[in-house]
C-alpha cells in the first residue's frame, strides 16, 4: 500500500469546542509533566480548566505548571508522587483539595514502557511495568473516587493498541494495558449510578513522544507504513479526543475505549 495523497489535518480543540466548557472545573493528571498526558492538561486547560499534575519528577512537573499556566491563563500545580505509592498519591490528592477544594477529572496517565522480548524480560523489569502501569491506576482511582464522586465527574485512562494482537517485545505493557482496560470498565459499571463517567483513551502511533521514541525502532531506518490517516499521530489528536470526552458532549459515553489511532490498529501488520 501507498501513501495517501490525502492527509488528515491536525486542529486545536478550541477551533471545535468553546473556550469555557470547564471554566470551575478540576483536573488531577498522572503523568502530566510530559508527552501525551502533558498535552490532554494543556487542552483542559485551555477550556478552562485547573489542574494538578502529577509525577515523580519535581523539577520537570514545576517547570511544566508554570508554563502549563502561562500558556493557557489557568492555575496549574506540581504533586510530586511514584503512582506505586498509595501514600504519596493521597499526598497529591490533599494538595489537589487544598488548593482547588475538588477534584472533577482525573487522567490516569503514568506509564513505563522499553522494549525487551520476554526470554530476556527480567520478573522485576515486568512487575515494575504492571505496578506503574495497572496498580498505578487503581491506585489513582482510589485516592480519588470519593472526589470525583462527589463532583459526578469523569475518568480517562491512557492505555495503547498494542495488546490487541500479540505486538512482540512488549509483553510488559500489553497486559499491563489490557488490566488497564479492565479496571475502567468495571469503575464505569459500578460509579455509572453515582454519576460518574470512565472511558480509555487508546493512542496509536503519537510523534514527538518518549514512547514512540522508545518503541520505534523501525522508524529509524527510514520504513514507514501507509497509515489510513495519511501521517502520524500528534498529541493534538489525543487532546482533542480527552476534551471531546469529558465534555457535556460525551455524556451518554462511558465503559468505552477509544482508539485515537488513525486507522493504524486495522493495519496491525505493517508494524
Ligand atoms: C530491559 C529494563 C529496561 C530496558 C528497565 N528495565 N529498563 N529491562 N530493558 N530498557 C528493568 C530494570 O533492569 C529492572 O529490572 C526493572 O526494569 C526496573 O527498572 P528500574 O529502572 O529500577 O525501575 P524504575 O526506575 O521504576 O523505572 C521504570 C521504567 C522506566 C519503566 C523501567 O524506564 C520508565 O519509567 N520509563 C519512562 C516512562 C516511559 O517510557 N513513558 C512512556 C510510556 S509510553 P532488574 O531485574 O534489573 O531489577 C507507553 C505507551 C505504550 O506506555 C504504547 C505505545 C504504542
Amino acid at each position: 500500500m501507498t501513501h495517501s495523497a490525502y492527509v488528515t489535518p491536525i486542529v486545536d480543540s478550541t477551533s471545535v469546542f468553546r473556550a469555557d466548557i470547564f471554566k470551575g472545573k478540576v483536573l488531577f493528571c498522572t503523568g502530566g509533566g510530559s508527552g501525551i498526558c502533558r498535552g490532554m492538561t494543556e487542552a483542559m486547560m485551555r477550556h478552562g480548566a485547573s489542574a494538578t499534575i502529577v509525577g515523580r519528577k519535581l523539577d520537570r512537573l514545576t517547570q511544566a505548571a508554570e508554563e502549563l499556566g502561562k500558556a493557557t491563563g489557568q492555575t496549574c500545580i506540581p504533586a510530586q508522587a511514584d503512582v506505586r505509592d498509595p501514600t504519596s498519591l493521597r499526598e497529591a490528592v490533599s494538595q489537589t483539595i487544598e488548593k482547588f477544594g475538588k477534584i472533577d477529572y482525573v487522567i490516569c496517565g503514568a506509564a513505563g514502557n522499553f522494549l525487551a522480548p520476554i526470554s530476556e524480560m527480567s520478573e522485576n523489569a515486568f512487575k515494575t511495568v504492571m505496578e506503574i502501569d495497572t496498580i498505578g491506576t487503581f491506585n489513582t482511582i482510589k485516592a480519588t473516587i470519593n472526589y470525583v464522586r462527589a463532583a459526578k465527574g469523569a475518568y480517562i485512562h491512557v492505555s495503547a493498541t498494542l495488546h490487541y494482537n500479540g505486538t512482540p517485545f512488549q509483553v510488559h505493557v500489553s497486559a499491563a494495558k489490557a488490566g488497564v482496560d479492565a479496571l475502567s470498565a468495571v469503575l464505569a459499571v459500578e460509579e455509572g449510578p453515582h454519576g460518574v463517567r470512565s472511558n480509555v483513551i487508546a493512542p496509536g502511533p503519537i510523534s514527538g513522544t518518549e514512547g514512540m521514541d522508545r518503541l520505534s525502532p523501525k522508524s529509524a531506518t527510514g520504513w514507514k507504513p501507509a497509515y489510513p490517516a495519511g501521517r502520524l499521530g500528534d498529541i493534538k489528536d489525543i487532546a482533542n479526543a480527552t476534551v471531546f470526552l469529558f465534555s457535556n458532549a460525551a455524556s451518554y459515553i462511558t465503559g468505552q475505549v477509544l482508539p485515537v489511532d488513525g486507522g493504524a490498529e486495522h493495519l496491525r501488520s505493517q508494524f
